[in-house]
């Protein structure tokens, strides 16, 4: 079957309902486009479970702080819409802002608590923007099944409270996530990094494996743990750190020990870019599944 693209909700709404007609399940990949070896792992999972894939390609403006990159976020329509078709999406949602909030909107879905750490003081209203973002996406579509990252792993923890408390009939698959070469975990934000930059980041990765290998060898204490984190970033070279937190990887809740699973968690500036990355470890110390994924140096 051939890619359909579509930018109106009507549009959406008659390709999904035939499909669903005809008995099929309906795979679900929201991105906001930039398309990436990370994304199509997602949209791959969608297309390995399900037999109608819709990918939507949105950048949605209300998860942009005031001061953030909504303006200078990378926008590849064309070489999306080709990489969709390549991977064999079924059905493409390209809407414009104003199709998506076309009204004056006066309802905002807040998931508490889960968005008050990690990202959720460093980018005010963000978690607001995508969980409103996503419901509405999610009325839309109307999946079965919806393929999120763990390289957002606060996102990811989020959308399935969000998913609970709304009763959406949707299964939230989590896939692991995808690095270049070196570790950077890829992200549609890696094209704004000088080469001085890029070269630099791949510290984040190599400080959060460094830190999983303390945790095997029996360092337990989150202090030092993240005391080292931070030494091994900054020793990178200037970087201004938002957070590097070990939390419990479902509640969010930082930890003092790590006894059993954690989530490591860092955000980090490079110039004037914001990187994000986390790595699941356990006091056993193995790495926990949601980080198995091989380094691709994939082309999109
Ligand atoms: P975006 O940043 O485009 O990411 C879309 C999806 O791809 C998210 O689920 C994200 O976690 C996943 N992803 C990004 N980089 C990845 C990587 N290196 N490996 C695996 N998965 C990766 O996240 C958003 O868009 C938006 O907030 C959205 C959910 C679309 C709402 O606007």
């Amino acid at each position: 079957m051939s890619l359909k693209v579509a930018t109106t909700i009507d549009q959406v709404r008659e390709a999904v309902g035939r499909a669903r007609q005809a008995g099929q399940r309906i795979g679900f990949v929201p991105t906001m486009g930039a398309l990436h070896a990370g994304h199509l792992s997602l949209i791959r999972a969608a297309r390995a479970d399900c037999s109608f894939v819709v990918v939507s390609l949105f950048v949605n403006p209300t998860q942009f702080a005031p001061g953030e990159d909504y303006q200078k976020y990378p926008r590849t329509l064309d070489a999306d819409v080709q990489a969709c078709r390549r991977e064999e999406v079924d059905l493409v949602f390209a809407p414009a802002a104003d199709v998506m909030y076309a009204a004056q909107p006066l309802t905002t879905v807040h998931v508490a608590r889960l968005t008050d750490v990690l990202c959720g003081p460093h980018r005010p209203g963000h978690f607001d923007g995508v969980t409103t973002v996503v419901a509405k996406l999610f009325n839309i579509v109307q999946p079965d099944a919806a393929y999120f990252g763990q390289k957002d792993a606060q996102q990811a923890v989020v959308i399935k409270q969000m998913t609970a408390d709304l009763l959406f009939p949707v299964e939230i698959v989590v896939c692991p996530t995808v690095r270049e070469d070196d570790g950077l975990a890829m992200s549609s934000r890696d094209a704004y990094l000088s080469s001085h930059e890029r070269a630099q980041a791949a510290a984040i990765y190599a400080a959060l494996e460094a830190a999983a290998e303390r945790v095997a060898r029996g360092e337990r204490a989150v202090t030092t743990l993240v005391e080292q984190i931070t030494a091994d970033l900054e020793a990178a070279g200037p970087c201004k750190i938002d957070y590097v937190s070990i939390v419990d990887p479902e509640t969010l809740q930082a930890l003092q020990r790590v006894t059993g699973p954690a989530l490591v968690a860092v955000a980090v500036r490079i110039g004037s870019t914001r990187l994000i990355d986390n790595l699941l470890v356990d006091a056993g110390g193995a790495v926990g599944n949601n980080n198995g994924a091989q380094p691709t140096g994939e082309a999109q």
